[in-house]
């Protein structure tokens, strides 16, 4: 499974790619609002920060003007993916770049229909939203699980299921089980997910016992 960081602030990019975890970062327009930077220079860094595709969105709604901001932002850096919005102007545009050999990320997708439009379309990733769905009482890994079992039944699609909107450990967990391919995880998410009361009650314990032995693996002979 892959790890993309859902953000757009450098410092929290910089401090998780140096993990060696990071395979991708994804941003959308309210995540570049947030950081009160500018969009394109903003992800000109990133993309120089992370080797692994960088998702930046459209912000039109037409067709023509989709095509071209996503060409603009492709030609930032190679490892661009634009991303375009799950609708007819937006498959569209995706359709297009995709047949351009340039990576697509279809996102604010919400059902397993819109999923098979977008593999249809050439998407390289397709952004299924489980805590927005969670929100509002729906089964966001339900999703999953659809659109996971869809795109198994016919080898010419290609598109990564990229689960989006996550909000706890346990949609990464599930989204492992139901085999998706890539989690884009907030930081704190990600961070959260090495974190076990009993490993730090054990390393305690561990580290105590060593101190008494008065030993020292760099210290000694
Ligand atoms: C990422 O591609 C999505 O835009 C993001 O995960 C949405 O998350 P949210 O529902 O927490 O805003």
């Amino acid at each position: 499974m892959k790890f993309f960081v859902d953000t757009a602030d450098i410092a929290e990019i910089t401090e998780l790619n140096d993990t060696g975890l990071l395979d991708g970062v994804t941003t959308n327009p309210s995540l570049v609002a947030k950081t009160g930077k500018d969009f394109v220079a903003t992800v000109k860094e990133i993309c120089r920060l992370v080797k692994g595709p960088v998702s930046a969105e459209v912000t039109a709604t037409d067709h023509e003007t989709m095509l071209a901001e996503g060409r603009k932002l492709a030609g930032i850096a190679t490892n661009i993916a634009v991303k375009v919005p799950l609708t007819m102007d937006g498959l569209k545009t995706c359709k297009v770049l995709s047949d351009d050999g340039i990576m697509v990320n279809v996102t604010l997708c919400f059902s397993p229909a819109q999923a098979i439009l977008a593999a249809k379309a050439g998407a390289s990733f397709i952004s299924p939203f489980v805590g927005r769905l969670d929100d509002i009482g729906h089964d966001g890994m339900a999703l999953i699980a659809d659109i996971v079992q869809i795109y198994n039944n016919y080898s010419d699609f290609q598109t990564e299921v990229l689960v989006a909107s996550i909000r706890h450990p346990m949609h990464v967990i599930e989204a492992a089980k139901l085999g998706a391919d890539v989690c884009t995880v907030p930081p704190a998410v990600l961070k959260a997910l090495v974190k076990h009361p009993l490993t730090d009650k054990g390393l305690d314990a561990f580290l105590a016992d060593w101190k008494k032995t008065g030993q020292s693996i760099l210290g000694g002979n």
